[in-house]
């Protein structure tokens, strides 16, 4: 046996004793509030990022359709070398017009963005100072930036300050955050991120990848939620975000910012320059992703409202939930063995609800995620919280 392959067979049965091994679902039919998981049948969704229901609208897989027809599945090459398609530019302008912002450059995922962003706009010397929960990719981002990194205490915005403060005279420094933090599903503290900033000349970055189609009245985000603009000086300076959740379900990430910020990054951000473009498909329901978002606000509203009842109703059975306006609500178990066979009893009773333990989380705060979608009817929520309520008289 090759050293690589006893390596990687101790580490694959350590996680099976750990309890930590993960087994893929293979779904059966497209994500929706309801589909079908192989071996368990029909279930109703409460895990899935799909927050405006867009992630099987027909307008949307017609438009990937129709991309696919008009400029093939993609020009075989990075946009340097042979351009970009009418569609990408389409979409950047959209992304722009829709966030406030001059510019907007799209990647083929937001990990890509982020790792395409951090790297190249950090020179040696200069400071990253990030939220303690924030996403893994801005942490791989910041590994691969020249940047020295500090890490603040989740959301603490005096640890924020005297990080800030340490940093001396650093030519430039950033504060990296996420809009939502994926397993709190709280909201980052951005209209006092953005004062910190001010008082130390930091770049606020801001990943929303849960924020975006989730937050503001218009679903523009956490900023909104704030009353902050993108790309001025009185709100945040750069924004990060994802395709792959609220804006259509499938793949695709962005950055924000100034004209001459995406300029600077066609010329130097790694992922531009050596891999290649969104695929023509995506970018199109991407795009019709986001008309349907402008078009339709109410979907906000439906999210806004179906988010505020699934709480309440969780709360008056007894759940330990707090309060947030994101689409993400955790309800804190504890014990991770716990909540791995909560979300098991969940699955047997048609709802798919996902448990969280360590590593993903810190030990004693395992937890079962619920997420929410402006396709949620009532009905389905009260199947839900049937199902909860069952769960509690089983615990
Ligand atoms: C905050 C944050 N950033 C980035 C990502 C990755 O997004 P994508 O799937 O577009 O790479 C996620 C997805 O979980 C996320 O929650």
């Amino acid at each position: 046996m090759h050293k690589l392959d006893e390596r990687l067979s101790n580490t694959l049965n350590d996680l099976r004793s750990a309890g930590t091994y993960k087994v893929l679902r293979n779904i059966a039919a497209p994500m929706a509030p309801v589909t079908v998981i192989e071996g368990i049948g029909e279930v109703l969704v409460f895990c899935s990022n799909n927050y405006l229901g867009l992630a099987n609208h027909p307008a949307v897989l017609e438009a990937g359709i129709a991309g696919l027809r008009q400029y093939g599945a993609g020009t075989a090459s990075v946009r340097f070398i042979c351009g970009s398609f009418e569609c990408h530019r389409a979409l950047e302008q959209k992304v722009a017009e829709f966030f406030g912002a001059e510019a907007a450059l799209t990647y083929t995922s937001c990990w890509n963005a982020n790792e395409g962003l951090l790297p190249a706009i950090t020179e040696a010397g200069d400071a990253m100072v990030s939220d303690e929960l924030n996403h893994a990719s801005i942490i791989d981002a910041g590994r691969l930036s020249r940047a020295s990194r500090t890490v603040f205490a989740h959301s603490d915005m005096d640890a924020l300050a005297s990080a800030l403060l340490e940093t001396g005279a650093a030519p430039v420094k950033f504060v990296v955050t996420d809009g939502v933090f994926s397993m709190e599903g709280d909201v980052a503290e951005l209209a006092k991120m953005r004062q910190i900033c001010a008082r130390h000349d930091a770049v606020l970055i801001v990943d929303d990848s849960h924020g975006t189609g989730v937050l503001g009245e218009n679903g523009r985000g956490t900023h909104e939620y704030h009353g902050l603009d993108c790309g001025t000086a009185d709100g945040v300076d750069i924004i990060t975000s994802t395709f792959g959740k609220a804006l259509g379900g499938g793949n695709g990430g962005f950055v924000v910012g100034s004209t001459d910020l995406i300029d600077y990054l066609v010329q130097r951000s790694r992922p531009q320059l050596f891999s290649n473009a969104l695929a023509p498909p995506t970018a199109c329901a991407a795009l019709k992703a986001l008309e349907i978002l402008e078009q339709e606000p109410e979907r906000v509203q439906r999210l806004h409202a179906n988010v505020k009842q699934m709480r309440a109703g969780l709360r008056s059975l007894g759940y330990d939930v707090k309060d947030s306006p994101t689409g993400i609500i955790p309800i804190i178990i504890g014990d991770t063995a716990a909540a791995i066979q909560m979300s098991e009893r969940l699955l047997q009773m048609g709802v798919f609800i996902v448990g969280f333990g360590f590593p993903v989380v810190p030990e004693g705060h395992a937890r079962l995620r619920v997420q929410m979608s402006a396709a949620h009817t009532d009905a389905q929520i009260a199947r839900s919280l049937d199902a909860f309520a069952q769960l509690k008289r089983s615990v």
